[in-house]
């Protein structure tokens, strides 16, 4: 039998107490459950400074208009904005996509030169309309690229940083799009690099608040401590397959995602799949359906559909204001969603821990072409086993509550999307907790699941072998294939968390990755890099007062072969 934790033991003490009241008949009989134990009181947590504590939230010419901008079609866009109810929905930035200035004759910009809006399209230039947005209440957006030239062949700001930035940010710019072309000849990563990092640092330098949109059609780490988002995906179409592929695509950069750092699964193409004469039902549930998985991942909504008039319909206008959905994607604990079990084929379970003791958000998805049951359990999402309440996010009802599973029929390219409230994991309680023997409550992982007490082998789970860093071996410790978080709730109980970080001798020495510990979205600890060959490197920090421990494993900035980390020994010391 296993022993009583403190906590479990006013769990049990409360249950046999309200047993015998209840033998005894001394009750009111009424067979109210025990009042809850143990519930965070320390949750929610305060929204995030910074310029994208959650998701920026906004619209872009690109996906509808390309190339077809004008200044009439923001001002137009920015009065639909509020007119609509989207303003008010949480939608701010208005942002102009490429095409907006005009091409250079000699086709590459000389010393100097500046950046001149199209006369056409642009004929009193982009400051009176951003002065227009701004009276609108809303925010503009802008594109440039860090090469020579746009996508569209306008000139780039590469060699013209600090020039760029500091015409933008006089114009009263808030939000910078910076592209990766041109495609050809292919630039080094370094080049990428030092150029996305110029643009970044001319933005800073600037003296306005801008957030830096990175685009640069894949995952880079540098990419993270720059950019306020940056995309992970190549560019969305407006189908069903284009929506599940950015989907995939953008899961596996759910460690490094949180307040002011997003990953960008691209644009929003709800309204753009027909026109909206032709938007059948099953056309609307995929709507629903991308919505919800954007909200899950904590994805930036960046609308790219028509807003004026007749151009959407009430419909997707209704789907695009949903306040459930939209607060899923907003929330200020700033997770993203994470696969938490599939069939291996179109059925998917999606979940996210939400900044309120026991609340998680579920998004429940069928990507086939016929409705099918799913189902979850509390221990999937990083819930206590028992019952727990779910709401129905996109029929905004209560359903009531379940015992431990869930299952709803999901209708074909569909979702389900749930508010599910249950109980938090047990704190840890004893004077030294193996982190392998606690539940995480948020876990995502480079290579299947994290392992415990083993290191990360493939990807299937229990196939690694024992934790071993320079010769030495742990019996106990957390074994993960970067890049990997884990969160833990420790609700204010301890006092230490120590550890031996290393990349696992089951990797002969290749490998390279950075160990982080997070507490609340404070860093308490940063190995830098730590290849195969290093020694084991000890960690010993202070986590009194921290609520959630967050154990994160980056690629080491080299993508994530061999990467299998380990963090042995893990262990928390001093919980009450
Ligand atoms: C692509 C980018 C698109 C759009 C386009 C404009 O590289 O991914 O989102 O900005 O360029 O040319």
């Amino acid at each position: 039998m296993k022993a009583l934790t403190p906590a479990s033991f006013r769990l049990a003490t409360v249950l046999v107490v309200s047993a015998v009241i209840a033998i005894l008949g001394c009750g009111s009989g009424s067979s109210s459950p025990p009042a809850p134990v143990d519930v965070d009181s320390d949750l929610p947590l305060p929204l995030a400074a910074g310029i994208a504590p959650t998701p920026p939230m906004g619209w872009n010419t690109w996906n509808t208009f390309s190339c077809n901008i004008s200044e009439k079609l923001i001002q137009q866009t920015a009065d639909a904005m509020v007119a609509t109810g989207m303003q008010a929905a949480g939608y701010q930035y208005i942002n102009i996509d490429d095409c907006w200035s005009t091409k250079d004759a000699t086709g590459v910009r000389a010393d100097g030169e500046a950046l001149v809006p199209d006369p056409a399209k642009f004929p009193n230039g982009i400051g009176p309309v951003a002065d227009y947005v701004h009276a609108d209440g809303l925010k503009l957006g802008i594109y440039a690229d860090r090469g020579t030239l746009t996508c569209g062949g306008f000139p780039g700001s590469e060699g013209h940083e600090v020039q760029d930035a500091t015409t933008f940010a006089g114009w009263g710019v808030d939000y910078v799009k910076y592209d990766n072309c041109p495609p050809s000849p292919t630039p080094s990563a370094a080049e990428q690099e030092s150029e996305y990092q110029a643009m970044g640092a001319a933005l800073a330098a600037s003296g306005r608040a801008i957030v830096y949109s990175l685009c640069a059609w894949n995952f880079y780490e540098w990419g993270v401590s720059l950019g306020n988002l940056w995309r992970t995906t190549t560019d969305i179409k407006p189908t069903w397959d284009s929506v599940v592929a950015n989907l995939q695509t953008n899961q596996a950069f759910a460690a490094y995602a949180g307040p002011n750092g997003w990953n960008d699964a691209d644009m929003l193409e709800i309204g753009n799949f027909t026109t909206p004469d032709q938007e059948t039902p099953d056309i609307l549930t995929q709507y629903q359906a991308h919505f919800s998985l954007w909200a899950i991942m904590a994805a930036p909504l960046i609308l790219g559909n028509d807003l004026r008039g007749s151009q959407m319909s009430a419909a997707v206008r209704a789907i695009l204001t949903n306040p459930e959905i939209i607060a899923l994607d907003q929330d200020a604990f700033g997770y993203q969603g994470v696969q938490v079990w599939t069939d291996g084929g179109d059925l998917s379970v999606w979940a996210k821990p939400l900044n309120a003791s026991g609340a998680r958000g579920v998004v429940m998805l069928n990507a086939g072409a016929a409705p099918a049951d799913v189902t979850f359990d509390l221990s999937q999402i990083g819930l206590r086993d028992g019952s727990a309440t779910a709401r129905d996010l996109w029929a905004q009802a209560d359903l009531g509550s379940f015992k431990q599973t869930f299952t709803r029929t999901v209708p074909a390219t569909g979702v389900v999307a749930l508010r599910v409230n249950g109980v938090e994991p047990l704190r840890p309680s004893g004077t030294q907790v193996y982190l392998s023997d606690l539940e995480w409550t948020y876990a995502s992982n480079g290579l299947g699941p994290i392992e415990k007490d083993e290191s990360n082998g493939a990807s299937d789970p229990g196939d690694g072998t024992p934790l071993s860093l320079r010769g030495t071996g742990f019996t106990k410790g957390l074994g993960v294939a970067g890049p990997s978080v884990a969160v833990f709730r420790l609700a204010q109980s301890c006092s230490t968390f120590s550890a031996q970080v290393g990349v696992d001798d089951a990797t002969k020495g290749g490998g390279s990755v950075v160990f982080q510990v997070w507490a609340d979205g404070t860093k308490l600890f940063d190995s830098g890099v730590v290849t195969g060959m290093s020694a084991a490197m000890p960690v010993n920090v202070d986590v009194t007062g921290v609520r959630r421990l967050k154990l994160l494993v980056t690629n080491g900035g080299d993508g994530a072969s061999l990467d299998r980390a380990d963090w042995a020994d893990a262990q928390l010391g001093n919980c009450m």
